[in-house]
């Protein structure tokens, strides 16, 4: 494979896909004339960006980490040459002297704040949304209160899932997860239909408007990963699982439920990408042997029931190692 090829597959490819057709609602396809320009492509693979973008006719509100730590002016223009040639107007390949140039220009500058901000870099680029900033948006004190200092029986859920509701290992991430799913998952084991020592007295003790203003609350935060592959499995194999499935073993792909690159599917469907990986893989076998069940149809209990112990750790680590879904990076803001 061409290395600006490689680099695509180990660092874009799981937010823009491998066909670089991007995640609805989440992350924009590539080959957009608009963005094809290389001092666009470039400027936007050191910098990252933020705030709406429009690409086609739609416009995007999420977030795209910089590669400027990440990869050396040579890197980028191979990957910048790559995306062009295999998706934009196909030019001359990018040099790295005009990476060097644009790394110099971009220093101590953080991500473009919306596609306005670069429509100087290329006539192309006009018209652009323009960067609104954070909308307010504030957390009810009462939520704030539960989650920092709780009440009674419903201890502080920070306690446990971390200031930011990252969550720790083995205690899940809940930072991002679609709200209606939080809310539900909270009723269930306020009524018994999933159990766990830790959360069976917390979500007893809350009512079922505080389950569904905590579940708002966290579904608007956007807090960065803090999952690590530590189970020792095949990511490389979870990845197989997580995309294609086995139909030899009758196991359909993760992400045809739970989204491309696994950045949630629906109001009932997590995300899965970023999350901890002890707990994930304790999901998987929960419901492997029953212990978890009311998920709709029963789903995840087929599904897991033909995954062995190897499989569920490949799972576990591979989506742990996985970005958090960057649309949700803009959520708390709106
Ligand atoms: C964590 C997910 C993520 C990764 C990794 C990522 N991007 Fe992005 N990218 C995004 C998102 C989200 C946007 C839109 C940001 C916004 O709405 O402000 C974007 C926007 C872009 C754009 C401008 C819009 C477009 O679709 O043309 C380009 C070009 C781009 N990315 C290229 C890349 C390249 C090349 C890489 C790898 C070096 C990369 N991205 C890695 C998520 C990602
Ligand atoms: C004493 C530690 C502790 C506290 C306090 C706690 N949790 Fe939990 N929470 C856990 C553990 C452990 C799990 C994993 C349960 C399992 O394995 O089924 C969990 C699971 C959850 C889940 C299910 C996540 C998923 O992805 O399905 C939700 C939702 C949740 N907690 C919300 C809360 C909220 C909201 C609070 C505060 C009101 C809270 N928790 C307080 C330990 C805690
Ligand atoms: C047919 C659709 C479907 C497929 C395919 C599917 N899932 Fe799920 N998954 C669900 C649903 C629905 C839920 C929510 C369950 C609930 O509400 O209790 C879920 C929940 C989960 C959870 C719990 C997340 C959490 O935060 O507690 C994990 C882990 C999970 N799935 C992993 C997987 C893996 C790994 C695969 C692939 C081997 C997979 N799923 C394939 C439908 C699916």
């Amino acid at each position: 494979m061409d290395p600006g090829a490689q680099i695509y597959a180990s660092a874009c490819s799981t937010c823009h896909q491998p066909n670089g057709a991007g995640v609805r609602g989440a992350v924009p396809p590539l080959g957009d004339p608009a963005f094809s320009d290389p001092t666009v492509l470039v400027a936007i693979i050191l910098r990252g960006v933020e705030g709406p973008v429009r690409v086609g006719r739609v416009t995007y509100d999420g977030a795209m980490p910089g590669f400027s730590g990440v990869l050396t002016d040579a890197e980028i223009a191979q990957v910048a040459s790559h995306v062009s040639r295999a998706w934009g107007d196909g030019g001359a390949p990018i040099d790295s002297a005009v990476v060097a140039r644009a790394r110099a220009k971009a220093a101590g500058a953080g991500p473009w704040k919306g596609g306005q901000a670069m429509a100087g870099l290329s006539p192309a680029l006009a018209p652009q949304p323009a960067w609104t900033g954070p909308a307010p948006w504030a957390a009810d004190p009462a939520v704030l209160t539960l989650i920092n200092e709780g009440r009674g029986e419903a201890l502080a859920c920070s306690g446990c899932h971390g200031p930011q509701g990252q969550g720790g290992d083995p205690i899940p991430r809940l930072s991002g997860l679609p709200s209606a799913y939080i809310a539900a998952q909270l009723d269930a084991f306020a009524s018994g239909r999933r159990s766990n020592d830790q959360m069976s007295g917390v979500a007893r003790a809350l009512s079922p408007a505080e389950r569904q203003a905590l579940g708002d609350y966290y579904g608007r935060q956007s807090a960065p990963s803090t999952a690590t592959p530590s189970l020792g499995g095949d990511r490389q194999a979870g990845a197989r699982l997580a995309l294609q499935g086995d139909w030899s073993r009758d196991i359909p792909a993760c992400f045809a439920c739970h989204g491309p690159s696994g950045f949630g599917g629906g109001p009932r469907l997590p995300a899965l990408a970023a999350q901890q990986p002890a707990y994930t893989a304790a999901q998987l076998a929960a419901w492997a042997s029953g212990k978890r069940t009311g998920d709709p149809g029963n789903l995840m209990g087929d599904v897991a029931r033909r995954l062995s112990e190897a499989d569920r750790l490949a799972l576990a680590d591979y989506l742990a190692g996985l970005p958090s879904n960057p649309a949700a990076a803009r959520k708390d803001r709106r």
